[in-house]
């Protein structure tokens, strides 16, 4: 099992934010969490790569524990980390903030030249500052960025979030690319119902900090998945 999540519990604070969370992602799986806003996605997420200290509850990484692990060690186990919102360096370029990530990895400019096969769409823009790049760039680069630590479980926060809708299709379809690549496993929140079903093996609803529904994502419907953000 490539994660692990069990009994998680975490919050800011006192304020307990995710109650009791369990969630597992198969090895090379695709595993969607979907929920409204203020569900708890981010702060699980935060959780599991090492932002946020769960106050109960384990984390397995390979079936290894890793809930005392400081981020950057969970980045060497394998974990990529792509945070809600589309950060990168704005004064860097496009070609920089690639380079910055590959620096001191073996094979550096054979994986920049590997996550911008994924992205073409970044090649014109090599050149260009990060900052100026539009919403879906900036999410297309932010990919690329955690493609070169070559991780076997990639974590998406809400990928297509306030991004043009033609960007967005073009952003879905290298997901569904990546998770077509053998070895690595997906993590992935997303709003839209429809995406983050048709992509995902399996897919986990959170409401209020708690899984109000799961299944497997071929069998499951828009209309109960949205009964289950409400509960
Ligand atoms: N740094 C913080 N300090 C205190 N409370 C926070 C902090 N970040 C988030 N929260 C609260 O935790 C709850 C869950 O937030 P979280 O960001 O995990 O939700 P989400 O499901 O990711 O929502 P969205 O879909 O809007 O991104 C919210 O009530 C939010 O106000
Ligand atoms: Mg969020």
């Amino acid at each position: 099992m490539m994660l692990e999540i069990e009994e998680l519990h975490t919050g800011y604070g006192r304020t307990q934010v995710v109650s009791g969370v369990s969630l597992t992602v198969p090895d090379g799986a695709v595993v969607s969490v979907l929920g409204h806003n203020g569900a708890g996605k981010t702060t699980l997420l935060r959780a599991v790569v090492g932002l946020l200290k769960p106050s109960a509850g384990r984390i397995r990484l390979d079936g290894e524990d890793i809930s005392a692990l400081r981020p950057h060690r969970r980045v060497d186990r394998g974990m990529a980390y792509v945070p809600q919102g589309q950060q990168s360096f704005g004064q860097l370029s496009v070609l920089e903030n690639l380079q910055l990530v590959a620096d001191g990895r073996r094979d550096g400019s054979g994986r920049v030249a590997e996550a911008l096969d994924m992205f073409p769409a970044l090649r014109p823009l090599l050149a260009r500052r990060a900052g100026l790049l539009s919403g879906g760039q900036r999410q297309q680069l932010a990919i690329a960025r955690a493609l070169i630590t070559d991780p076997r479980l990639l974590i998406l926060d809400e990928p297509t979030e306030g991004i043009q809708p033609n960007v967005v299709a073009e952003i879905e379809a290298t997901i569904i690319a990546l998770s077509k690549r053998s070895g690595m496993s997906i993590l992935l929140v997303e709003q839209h119902i429809g995406f983050a079903l048709q992509a995902a093996d399996n897919y986990y609803v959170l409401a209020a900090g708690r899984v109000s529904s799961a299944g497997a994502g071929g069998a499951a419907s828009a209309g109960d998945v949205r009964k289950a953000m409400l509960i």
